[in-house]
């Protein structure tokens, strides 16, 4: 294909403003799968995606058009994953395509994730395109938000078109656009290999896959790779392209998109971001923008009967390989035994990550609150700065100088009614205002510097609840900043539970502390004994209460009762155990572990 019928372009959206279902129709409506082979939501593949409806795994498909002016051209649509945990790949596909699709729910408007996204794709030079979905909802109103997206994102409107990709209106013009307005990759296809490799995955027939834009040059099978961050080198067994099952051809040029398989053993050799050049002829500089990953989130993993550890690590191990941000280092507590502090990009990252060790590998976790990496400098003549990712190991306040804990930019777009309530929120969890912009009617755009740990909690459940569902927020990291912060310790019957330690500011450690132990009150279940609960700082008890002992126990509820009831309650309560760690003589079930995170 000449470089000239080619079009490269991403679809950006906020969730739920219908990215996957205009992905689906623009493809069903290029003939590009049959109707009958469309699965529902073809673009996104894993079932846990699935179920949550978001998009986290990229994929790409290859469409052929014939325009109305009688040419046909190949439409490479490159699909960016719909959450903040993942900007650094979503920046990466954005920089494999020339243009982007925006699409603004009509009924809804601009959404904090729109404006990040948009924010990215300008800053890769993409043509942006509007496009007005769900134009058959009776609540559409599309000129206040063709407003808005002026507005705020000050881009031109007055070609944007109005769309359901639900009720397949306007894709033909949809489709006109990106042929008329999208530029063409220039052609380079006579310069050394580069191609800008935007997905890589783990198939387990077929080892590494990567998803690449070609830059310059070409790709044929046969050829000798390497990538020039990792220095991993390959030999090209099958080249393809996506349609969006994969197809393969024989060589790709400048300006196509399409996958190779060759013979990588793990993802983290041919990561996100990656240029791949050629063995013998190789390129001179790398293509820019390529950045390791960096966990902003850590907690511990321990399974809940220490004799599958070794299942857990292998396990780890698996999901490693297709998950080159994920990364584990075993961790040892008295109280919990054997397990793993493993860290992610984000909350959504850990979420995917536990589920998918629970579901497809079978185990049962504890997992420990998380928490975000302090830099805490010591107190000795270098000032030697070390990461600390786990409350429980943060050195003793007379070894340390300073933390310094991860703020993030933080931007809320709300309806007026919420402002206040917001606001509010965001001073609780230590937010410093910058700036407030009003949208257009009511809508209104907050901005907040605040910590991370102070996001990482409940804040999005925090904002939806506050906001009935209406805010959406946004955030990328700012900078470290020193603060004043202490660890709080737990103490249960008497025993330090390392695990529910947590690293608080010194101004919220007395409510933290107090918060702490009522809530572990309520959650620890009652044992034939006393057992009391204590928060401190260092050596100072700041907080202290106790779960008085049972009286009686389970069956003599149903005294005299029918056994079927009684064989219930002992099933209920052998379920109820499946998620319990043993802290000395005391059991402490999972919730209690997430107890930090519950506290108001
Ligand atoms: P993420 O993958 O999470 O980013 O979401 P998404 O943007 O891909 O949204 P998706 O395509 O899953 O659509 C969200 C919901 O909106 C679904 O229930 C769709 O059926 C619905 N939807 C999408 N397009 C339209 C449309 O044009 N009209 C109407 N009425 N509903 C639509």
């Amino acid at each position: 294909v000449p470089a000239k019928n080619i079009r490269n372009f991403s679809i950006i959206a906020h969730i739920d403003h219908g990215k996957s279902t205009l992905a689906d129709t623009l493809i069903s409506r290029t003939g590009t799968v049959a109707d009958r082979d469309m699965e529902a939501q073809l673009l996104d593949s894993m079932d846990i995606e699935r179920e949550r409806g978001i998009t986290i795994k990229l994929n790409s498909a290859r469409m052929n058009y014939t325009a109305r002016n009688g040419e046909t051209y190949v439409l490479n649509l490159i699909d960016t994953p719909g959450h903040v945990d993942f900007s650094y790949e979503v920046s990466r596909s954005l920089a494999a395509c020339e243009g982007a699709l925006l699409v603004v729910d009509a009924s809804q408007g601009v959404e904090a994730q729109t404006v990040a996204n948009v924010y990215l794709a300008l800053e890769n030079d993409l043509e942006i395109i509007p496009v007005l979905n769900k134009i058959d909802l009776p609540g559409a109103e599309p000129e206040r938000v063709c407003r808005e997206i002026e507005d705020v994102l000050g881009l031109d409107t007055s070609q944007a078109v109005q769309a359901s990709a639900k009720a397949n209106i306007g894709m033909e013009d949809i489709l006109e656009q990106i042929v008329e307005l999208v530029p063409p990759p220039p052609d380079t296809a006579d310069q050394p290999l580069r191609a800008l490799i935007f997905d890589s995955y783990f198939d387990s027939y077929r080892g590494v896959v990567c998803v690449f834009r070609v830059v310059d040059g070409t790709i044929s099978v046969g050829d000798q790779v390497k990538l020039m961050n990792t220095g991993a080198p390959a030999t090209v067994d099958e080249v393809g392209i996506m349609r969006p099952n994969k197809v393969p051809v024989t060589t790709l040029s400048a300006g196509e998109v399409g996958y190779f398989i060759g013979n990588i053993k793990s993802v983290a050799d041919a990561r996100v971001g990656d240029t791949i050049t050629s063995a013998k002829k190789p390129a001179k500089e790398p293509l820019e923008g390529y950045a390791e990953a960096t966990p902003m989130v850590y907690c511990g993993l321990f399974p809940t009967d220490s004799d599958r550890y070794d299942d857990l690590r292998e396990a780890l191990g698996k999901l490693q390989i297709n998950d080159a941000a994920l990364c584990y280092e075993p961790e040892q507590s008295s109280a919990m035994g054997f397990g793993f502090r493993c860290g992610f990009l984000g909350l959504l990252h850990m979420e995917i990550v536990q589920e998918r060790l629970e579901r497809e590998y079978n185990l049962d976790l504890i997992t420990t609150a998380p928490s975000v990496v302090y830099k805490v400098y010591m107190n000795d003549a270098e000032q030697t700065c070390v990461d600390c990712a786990n409350p429980a190991s943060l050195p003793d306040a007379g070894k340390r100088d300073r933390i310094e804990e991860p703020y993030v930019n933080l931007e809320l777009i709300t309806p007026a009614d919420y402002v206040g309530s917001l606001m509010e929120l965001s001073t609780q969890r230590r937010g410093e205002f910058i700036d407030m912009t009003y949208l257009s009617e009511g809508r209104t755009c907050l901005k907040y510097e605040i910590p991370l740990g102070e996001v990482v909690t409940d804040f999005f459940d925090e904002l939806k609840s506050r906001s009935k569902g209406y805010a959406s927020m946004e955030y990328s990291f700012l900078e470290y900043r020193k603060n004043d912060m202490v660890r709080l310790d737990v103490m249960i019957n008497g025993e330090p539970a390392e695990p529910l330690a947590c690293i608080v500011h010194k101004d919220k450690a007395y409510a933290m502390g107090r918060g702490l132990v009522d809530k572990l009150k309520e959650l620890i279940p009652r044992q034939m004994f006393r057992i009391p609960i204590q928060a401190a700082i260092g050596a100072k008890i700041i907080a202290s209460t106790s779960i008085s002992a049972m009286r009686k126990d389970v069956l003599a509820k149903c005294y005299g009762g029918d056994i079927s009831r009684k064989k219930k309650l002992l099933k209920k309560q052998a379920a109820g155990k499946k998620r319990m760690k043993q802290f000395g003589k005391v059991e402490v079930p999972q919730e209690a572990f997430m107890a930090v995170l519950k506290v108001d």
